[in-house]
């Protein structure tokens, strides 16, 4: 029963399809392949439009002054604004020209690249981004864009723009990536866990923001790399000297030789520091010319006023201080891992009481050996967030000898002085 059963099924089946087959018209099997043919097409076309639009990304730097306002660190009085600001409200105004404008298709977005305070005014730097196919003419787009900006920014209501001042210039598409990407806190070196004082030598490339800060070509400070023109210091290295034309600054895991070295064209040191009250120490210094990045050249990331690092995470300092007190500073750089002390612990009376004031913390061990040392001061104390990006949080200051107990290191707070930093640079 059931052998016949299948033998039954199986025929049938066979009859079946058979009659299909025969009921299938040329015509209609025609209509059946252009259809098929018709859907491979439109789905090969809009994979193709899709992936490989033909379009190509275009950069152009613009320029233009913002009138009748100043920078100010405490954004109370009308027509004062804060660098950050002041870099979102152009951003926008600059993203709103373009969002109704003729090359609306084409815009992708723009980066307020450079606030520079100037008399009654800012003059604002802008990357714009735009996609175009590749046969479009350039002069033809920037004269669009210098028109287009032209028209609208001088009816803008949230700033007052002098149109008069407006620029527009294209960009080698690898320039304009370099500007964009510039990324900040990124190194191109595995972290190789060493222990300035009692810390190990620095693999090359480990630390590429670390500067040496050199008055008549002898080290005096570390200073850490914050864009291609500026270094953030310690003010006290300039308490015996700040001459800008007897400053140099070294790059490179040697002081000698240099990996390259470069002028200090300005020193900007603290308002409110006063040798030798220890608050307010830092500075800022800015060199010339400008260096191209590299794996061995690069900033460090300076972390938002918000932010806020808890106690015994893991820090570094580099340095190429002395290797103890007394000692002499060093000419290959060197690295230690360090914790961050709350100020709770570091204010007790056997550790520094209240010599440690607002704008400082203490990193370090109580029980001492790792710690930053003379020659160190100016240099960098860094974190690493999840995504393995640097930042700077502290500035080698003061300590009481080298890696005592009890006297761990202590640090300006970089978020504390971010927004001086901001209104001094731009950054
Ligand atoms: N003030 C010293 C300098 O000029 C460095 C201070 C750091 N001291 C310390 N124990 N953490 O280089």
């Amino acid at each position: 029963m059931p052998v016949f059963g299948r033998y039954q099924q199986d025929f049938l089946k066979g009859r079946r399809f058979g009659t299909r087959s025969r009921d299938l018209k040329p015509w209609m099997l025609a209509l059946l392949i252009l259809f098929i043919l018709t859907v491979m097409a439109v789905t090969i076309g809009l994979l193709v439009h899709f992936l490989d639009s033909g379009e190509k990304t275009e950069y152009y730097h613009g320029s233009f002054k913002i009138s009748h306002l100043q920078i100010n660190s405490h954004s109370r009085q009308n027509n004062t604004y804060q660098l950050k600001d002041l870099r979102e409200i152009s951003e926008n105004l600059v993203d709103n020209v373009f969002a109704d404008s003729t090359l609306q298709e084409h815009y992708i977005k723009n980066q307020v690249i450079r606030l520079t305070p100037e008399e009654d005014g800012v003059k604002a730097d802008v990357i714009m981004v735009f996609q175009f196919p590749s046969d479009e003419q350039r002069m033809i787009i920037q004269k669009k864009i210098h028109s287009i900006l032209n028209q609208k920014i001088r009816n803008t209501r949230a700033l007052s723009i002098n149109a008069s001042s407006l620029q527009v210039n294209a960009m080698s598409s690898s320039t304009g990536k370099l500007t964009i990407h510039a990324c900040c806190g990124k190194r191109n070196v595995p972290l190789i866990v060493n222990r300035i004082m009692s810390g190990d030598l620095a693999a090359k490339a480990a630390w590429p923001w670390q500067a040496s800060l050199q008055s008549n070509n002898i080290h005096q400070c570390g200073a850490t790399l914050i864009s291609n023109t500026w270094l953030v210091t310690a003010a006290h290295c300039f308490k015996y000297n700040a001459n800008p034309r007897q400053w140099t600054v070294s790059f490179g895991t040697t002081i000698n030789p240099p990996l390259m070295k470069r002028n200090v064209k300005r020193i900007i040191v603290h308002e409110r520091y006063h040798s030798p009250a220890k608050e307010y120490d830092i500075a800022v210094v800015q060199f010339s010319p400008r260096v191209t990045f590299t794996d061995d050249i690069r900033r460090v990331c300076l972390p938002e006023v918000s932010a806020s690092f808890q106690p015994n995470s893991t820090v570094y300092i580099t340095g190429f201080g002395a290797l103890y007190s007394g000692g002499d500073s060093q000419n290959e750089l060197r690295e230690a891992r360090l914790q961050l002390i709350s100020d709770d612990v570091c204010k007790q009376p056997h550790v520094y009481g209240s010599d440690i004031k607002f704008g400082m913390f203490c990193a370090g061990y109580l029980e001492g050996i790792y710690d930053a040392c003379r020659g160190d001061s100016g240099g960098p104390l860094v974190i690493k967030d999840l995504k393995d990006t640097w930042y700077l949080i502290g500035i080698v200051s003061w300590g009481d000898n080298c890696g005592q107990k009890n006297k761990p290191g202590v640090y300006t707070k970089v978020t504390y002085f971010r927004k001086w930093i901001a209104s001094k640079t731009g950054l």
